[in-house]
């Protein structure tokens, strides 16, 4: 987990803020939900065989005993907040999101954290696949406003319960005979989750010859997936069909995708995902609810931004610092950075340094200005406004410097 610094705010101010304002755009509402849940909700939406429950989670007892997580993701938690708030029984589909941190135990790496911060975004309550396209359309138009180019989305349908199962017959007889030359953790991928297998990163090029679950959709899968990808054409939005991506969570039903950048290699390294999910509101005890939606880091993304060579300024600390040039002016000093305040973000030297160490602070602090006075000048009202970048200095009255810092 890592500290988040002032100077890197500027990118954070500007990705929640675009996120939240496409978000509105579409007409999504932002939710936030707990950073911990019951860890039962977790296990029973991610899946028992997936990564994240079985080695990555936060879990703890908290002191009434109850085992809870912090959250990895947050669609089990949308999902249950839209129930438990009746979100079910208001329009249909709830367009919802969330900026908000998720805990991983994962080996940490580049772009790789054990906090990072997700924008997710869930429609939930109508199972048209052209809400498949709306999302995938939310998500392409942050990364474009962001300035990123080179993203590519790969999407594939993993089809439903009813066109499933024989495909994961097919990969098992597949695999079957391969067993022995499966690593440990695809050995137990094969017996507990094989479509898992198609995303193994210990694989020796058994993929490629493995059965595509393309030829296993059933006519309703095959249909919907026809229209997602219509509507990505008719939004102008380029895709890549990828019959390997089936994602890191049991939750998914048709619809799968992901977003990579070029600068980052494999799925692991994806800047964000998602898909259907027609299943999860059942698998977590609710009435059985269709809903699809997406998780991108932010923080990886940011890291991409930086890749691509965009720079993004983050606020200095003030624009204009008031120096009192003797002590006992606390009360002068505020009045005067109140009125800067009218116009300019300012904050006051409180410091008991000498003028000088005052002035050079000042200097290396990224400021544009410097109201400087001693009691003489308070008694009358007037500071010396300092450009701190020429050295131009005048005299301005209190009740002027808001117009002229407007100058
Ligand atoms: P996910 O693919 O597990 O999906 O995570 C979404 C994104 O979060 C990833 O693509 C990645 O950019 C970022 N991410 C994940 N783990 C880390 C990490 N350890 N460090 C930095 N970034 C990370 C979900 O979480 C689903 N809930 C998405 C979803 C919403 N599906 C349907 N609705």
């Amino acid at each position: 987990m890592r500290d988040i610094l002032p100077g890197e705010m500027g990118a954070w101010y500007f990705a929640e803020g675009l996120a939240r304002e496409v978000a509105n755009r579409f007409g999504y509402q932002e939710i936030r939900t707990p950073v911990a849940e019951h860890a039962e909700l977790v296990e029973r939406g991610a899946g028992e065989s997936s990564d994240i429950v079985r080695k990555e989670m936060y879990r703890f007892q908290d002191l009434g005993e109850r085992w809870l997580v912090l959250r990895p993701e947050g669609t089990a938690a949308a999902v249950r907040a839209y129930f438990e708030s009746g979100l079910d029984r208001g329009p249909q589909p709830a367009r919802l999101f969330m900026l908000a941190p998720m805990f991983r135990y994962d080996r940490p790496g580049k772009g790789r954290y054990r906090q990072h911060q997700q924008f997710s975004l869930e429609a939930i309550g109508d199972g048209s696949p052209a809400l498949d396209a709306e999302v995938i359309e939310v998500a392409h138009t942050w990364f474009a406003e962001l300035g990123l180019r080179q993203v590519t989305l790969n999407l594939n349908s993993i089809g439903d319960e009813t066109c499933r199962p024989a495909y994961r017959d097919a990969l098992v007889a597949y695999y079957r005979p391969l067993k022995e030359r499966l690593s440990a953790d695809d050995q137990r991928r094969l017996e507990q989750n094989p479509l898992r297998l198609l995303d193994s990163k210990d694989d020796e090029g058994f993929k490629a010859g493995a059965p595509k679950i393309a030829d296993f959709l059933c006519d309703d899968c095959r249909e919907a997936f026809g229209q997602v990808c219509g509507l990505l054409e008719a939004a102008g939005i380029e895709y890549q069909l990828n019959p390997l991506l089936v994602r890191g969570l049991d939750y998914y039903t048709r619809t799968t995708f992901e977003f990579w950048h070029g600068a980052l290699g494999g799925a692991q390294n994806a800047l964000g995902g998602g898909g259907r999910y027609d299943g999860l509101a059942a698998a977590l005890g609710f009435t059985a609810t269709p809903g699809v939606g997406f998780g991108l880091g932010i923080d990886r993304t940011l890291e991409m931004v930086s890749e691509e060579g965009e720079e993004i300024v983050s606020p200095p600390a003030a624009e204009l610092l008031v120096l009192p040039a003797e002590a006992g002016l606390e009360r002068a000093a505020a009045a005067v950075a109140r009125r800067a305040r009218e116009l300019v973000p300012a904050a006051v030297d409180y410091s008991t340094r000498s003028l000088r160490a005052k002035m050079r602070s000042a200097g290396g602090s990224g400021a544009r200005w410097a109201a400087i006075f001693n009691g003489a000048e308070a008694d009358r009202r007037v500071v010396q406004l300092r450009d701190l970048a020429s050295g131009e200095q005048r005299e301005v009255a209190w009740d002027d410097l808001a117009r002229t810092l407007g100058e």
